[in-house]
């Protein structure tokens, strides 16, 4: 049976990934680690549209998770046609006073589990010569991030290394796109520092998550989503990069660096 996997998947951008691809009539497959919420949104999938909603509740920033998840996956019988490596977190603040474990458990799950469950579920896409993945990155991947400099790190890392795999990989019939939203109103801001995220140019998921599906659909390497974030991202690139980092730290200053 053909499924979608999302990762992420118990709220904001992932919850409405499944929502969008589920009325679309796709059988999805969500992982999280909030097995309540994942039941929750499975029953309601599963009894509003004619699809089959699974789920796994895995911490996936744990080095077994990814290899567990691929095992799970093919235990079910599920073919996965469409990757959505969305689970992420962050963190704000100065470097140098964060909590360092915290740190590297974002590299963990934004980064090495990204990592692993592309390279897992690539192989068998190549094979059959059909297949996407959807990365999500950040428009904090186009520049250096000061307050916010380990997570604008992980999404430089996953807009590069979604490039790189979308050409390696759009001659063997499977796409690869990362999706940059802005800021956008999810539990992202309270998950990274327990308040809720600026209003200013903020988005919606739905919003995000059009954005992406339709970007995939004309073969993107990468979008960002909103005009504002778009125009934003944009009219820096001929800019000196001290200049935009700079530019950065002015924004975040006062607000984000204790
Ligand atoms: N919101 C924004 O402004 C914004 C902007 C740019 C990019 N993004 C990116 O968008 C993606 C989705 O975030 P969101 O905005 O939708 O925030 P969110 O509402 O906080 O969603 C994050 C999702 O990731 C899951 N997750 C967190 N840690 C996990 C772990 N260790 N193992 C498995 N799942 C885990 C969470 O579920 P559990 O807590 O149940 O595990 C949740 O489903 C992230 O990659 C984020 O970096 C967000």
């Amino acid at each position: 049976m053909n499924a979608t996997l999302i990762t992420g998947a118990s709220s904001g951008i992932g919850e409405v990934f499944a929502r969008r691809l589920a009325a679309r009539g796709r059988n999805v497959l969500l992982v999280a680690r909030s097995e309540e919420k994942l039941i929750t949104l499975c029953n309601e999938l599963g009894r509003s549209n004619s699809i089959r909603a699974q789920y796994v509740a895995l911490d996936l920033s744990l080095p077994e998770s990814p290899a567990r998840l691929f095992e799970e996956a093919e235990k079910r019988g599920l073919t996965i046609d469409l990757l959505i490596n969305n689970a992420g977190f962050g963190s704000f603040g100065d470097f140098s006073k964060a909590d360092l474990a915290r740190e590297l458990n974002m590299i963990d799950l934004n980064i090495k589990a990204l990592v692993e469950l592309t390279y897992r579920f690539l192989q068998p896409m190549r094979e059959r010569k059909q297949g996407a993945i959807i990365n999500v990155a950040s428009t904090a991947a186009f520049q250096g991030v000061p307050y916010m400099a380990t997570y604008a790190a992980t999404k430089a890392f996953v807009l590069s290394f979604s490039e790189a795999l979308w050409e390696e990989n759009r001659a063997f019939g499977v796409k690869v796109m990362a999706l940059c939203p802005g800021v956008t109103d999810t539990n992202f801001f309270e998950a990274a520092r327990g308040e809720k995220p600026p209003a200013r140019a903020s988005q919606t998921p739905e919003e995000v998550v059009d954005t992406a599906l339709r970007a995939l659909a004309r073969g993107k390497s990468h979008v960002i989503s909103g005009w504002i974030n778009r125009v934003m991202t944009e009219s820096q690139r001929l800019a000196p990069r001290s200049l935009v980092t700079r530019m950065a730290g002015r924004m975040m200053r006062g607000r984000y660096d204790e």
